[in-house]
């Protein structure tokens, strides 16, 4: 995968050399082509940015360096557009796989005010969000951005199984995991995880799993098609914590 970043800070892309992005990357399994904004400044100053008609606060990142910056890159005409944006699409689990399987991707991390609306017009695919709060800019958002959709990328996570059973693999919370040592602080490892009986650890699993989501996040529960194992457990759930 191609993944082009338009920004005025490559250097904050430097924390892509870390843990398993990284590996990928020296892999190339995916490749980071950072195009650096400020190349395509209108003057000698280098210029990106002006006030906004009209009035207002801050700056705004202008259309034409913009507009040279997508067009530098060679697979443009092609390429799948994301502007990064507190107004976009809020990003999720599915947003992320869907994103994982371009080929070409070009990501606008923003500055200031936002960037001249022109260019959403004329070049952006989407807009995405990672969250309803505002970020200085959009480089932290498309490192997030970056990070949650290369798991779905064949080979980046070493076991793609880790990925399906991760929470929102299934539609559902993970359940809380345990390592070494058995005792810690007076607390234990629940009994089940140590008796080494395959089918009861499964079952304790999606116990926990169902139970976690129905206390955090119920409203998961009306997203996926439960089997029928899963709505016996559930309200095995429900009727203990009614007792
Ligand atoms: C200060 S923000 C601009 C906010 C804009 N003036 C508004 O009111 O919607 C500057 C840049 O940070 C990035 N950004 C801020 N919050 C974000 C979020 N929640 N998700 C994705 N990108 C964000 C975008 O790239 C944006 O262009």
């Amino acid at each position: 995968m191609n993944i082009n970043i338009v920004t005025l800070f490559p250097e904050i892309f430097s924390a892509l050399n870390a843990g398993l992005l990284g590996q990928a990357i020296k892999r190339e399994d995916i490749n980071i082509n950072l195009i650096d904004l400020r190349i395509f400044a209108l003057n000698e100053y280098g210029q990106v940015d002006s006030k906004p008609y009209g009035g207002g606060e801050g700056m705004v990142l202008m259309a034409q360096p913009l507009e040279e910056a997508i067009k530098s890159i060679p697979s443009s005409p092609v390429c799948h557009v994301v502007n990064l944006s507190p107004q976009g699409q809020q990003l999720t689990h599915s947003k992320a796989k869907e994103l994982s399987k371009y080929t070409d991707l070009t990501i606008i991390a923003g500055r200031y005010e936002g960037i001249d609306e022109r260019i959403i017009n004329q070049f952006v695919d989407e807009e995405i969000s990672i969250g309803d709060f505002v970020l200085s800019g959009g480089e932290f958002a498309a490192l997030t951005l970056i990070d949650a959709f290369s798991r779905f990328i064949p080979g980046v996570i070493g076991n793609q199984k880790s990925v399906e059973s991760d929470t929102f693999g299934s539609g559902l919370l993970k359940g809380p995991t345990f390592t070494r040592p058995e005792k810690f602080n007076d607390e234990n490892v629940p009994e089940v995880l140590l008796s080494g009986n395959h089918a009861k650890i499964e079952e304790w699993r999606e116990t926990q799993s169902l139970l976690r989501t129905l206390e955090r996040r119920p409203e998961l529960l009306n997203n996926i098609k439960l089997t029928k194992k899963q709505i016996k457990l559930l309200e095995d759930i429900v009727s203990k914590r009614i007792l």
